[in-house]
């Protein structure tokens, strides 16, 4: 074995500061949950200052504040011994409005308690279902996932489909299949109030909380809810039908496709909202597939393994293989319509 000095001094920093991220995650949610991140947005604080704001022990609050600074994630004045956040550390962290990152460490938390249970299913090949896993998943998936539908959803995604727009603001009919929590069933339901959604998810506890959501959001004359899975939600005529990030992980998106097919009207869309991938793994390997392909191996292909199906597309299927399972369903039409730093915006049509 020859060690080049340099290079394993490069690896040992990417080391260095994956621990630290790995362990400042439990950290990030500590903050999130005692409101520590949202009560230092409000004014700079001293430790002592902060956990008597928070009600909480000076002790641990700073250890914790000394590990934020540290990771760059609260600011520090060394001539004051204050701790503040800045504007951008605010927006990302403090405000719900905001990028609201903590959501993001919550679904790694939750997802990590399945540890034991994934490193087996690697032995068994047995999957693992979305309801198996803590609630912390469910919950860090919506504050994960809504920020990106609040900026993109109505002013950027559904304008980019065709004659979609006019559609539901004139009261089209509107499926959101997985929906999981809610998130963007009640924004679909707020800017389109002429519009009837439907909204399904094979997950009992989620439609609860989502059939909550609509309620306290003030839409719940407009946005029904039904436990079903995407093979088999009811309703047929519908202008748009969505899939928010669900479609890679079912064990058959296939027969959902053809599922949408036959409920879509005959000129209806199906919005197909998906990790952002390439097609090869080469050009997936950066940090976002690295995220995915990690969150994928926690949760996306052991959900699909535990239905019935033979698919496991994961978290970084691509365009190319999102295509075919829409091209296999009858959908002859099929473009990638928008996309962010993190999701591909396909429209499929009949
Ligand atoms: C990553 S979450 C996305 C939830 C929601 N669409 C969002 O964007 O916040 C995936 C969702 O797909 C649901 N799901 C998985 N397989 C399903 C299936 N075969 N039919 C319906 N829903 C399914 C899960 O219960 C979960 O709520």
């Amino acid at each position: 074995m020859t060690i080049d000095q340099d290079k394993l001094g490069e690896f040992l920093g990417t080391f260095v500061a994956d621990l630290g991220a790995a362990i400042a995650a439990g950290n990030v949610v500590v903050g999130h949950r005692l409101g520590l991140y949202r009560n230092l947005a409000g004014a700079p604080a001293a430790p002592e200052e902060l956990a008597q704001r928070t009600g909480t022990d000076p002790r641990y609050v700073t250890e914790w504040l000394r590990g934020q600074a540290a990771g760059g994630y609260v600011s520090y004045d060394p001539a004051t011994g204050q701790f503040w956040l800045t504007d951008e550390q605010a927006y990302a962290l403090a405000d719900p409005d905001g990028l609201y990152l903590p959501g993001a460490f919550m679904l790694v938390l939750g997802a990590l308690r399945a540890e034991s249970q994934i490193t087996d299913a690697f032995r068994t090949g047995a999957g693992m279902g979305w309801q198996e896993h803590h609630e912390d998943v469910f919950s860090g998936c919506e504050m994960f996932f809504r920020p990106g539908y609040v900026a993109n959803l109505v002013s950027s995604w559904i304008p980019a489909l065709d004659g979609v727009a006019g559609k539901l603001a004139a009261g089209g009919r509107v499926a959101d299949v997985g929906c999981g929590h809610g998130a963007s069933t009640v924004l679909l339901a707020q800017a389109y109030p002429k519009a009837k959604v439907l909204a399904s998810d094979y997950h009992q506890a989620s439609i609860d909380i989502a059939r909550k959501r609509a309620a306290d959001a003030g839409v719940a004359d407009r946005a029904r809810f039904e436990v079903a899975s995407a093979q088999t939600f009811s309703g047929t005529g519908y202008d748009l039908i969505a899939t928010f990030d669900c479609l890679h992980d079912m064990g058959d998106p296939a027969g959902a496709a053809r599922h949408i097919r036959q409920a879509l009207d005959a000129d209806g869309t199906w919005l197909i909202v998906e990790p952002i991938a390439g097609d090869t793994l080469a050009g997936n390997l950066n940090p976002v597939g690295r995220v995915y392909y990690s969150f994928s191996t926690f949760l996306c292909v052991p959900n699909a393994r535990s239905q019935p199906g033979g698919y496991a597309l994961g978290a970084q299927a691509g365009e190319a293989a999102i295509r075919s399972v829409a091209g296999q369903a009858g959908f002859t039409r099929f473009r990638r319509a928008s996309e962010t730093p993190f999701n591909a915006i396909y429209e499929a049509r009949p």
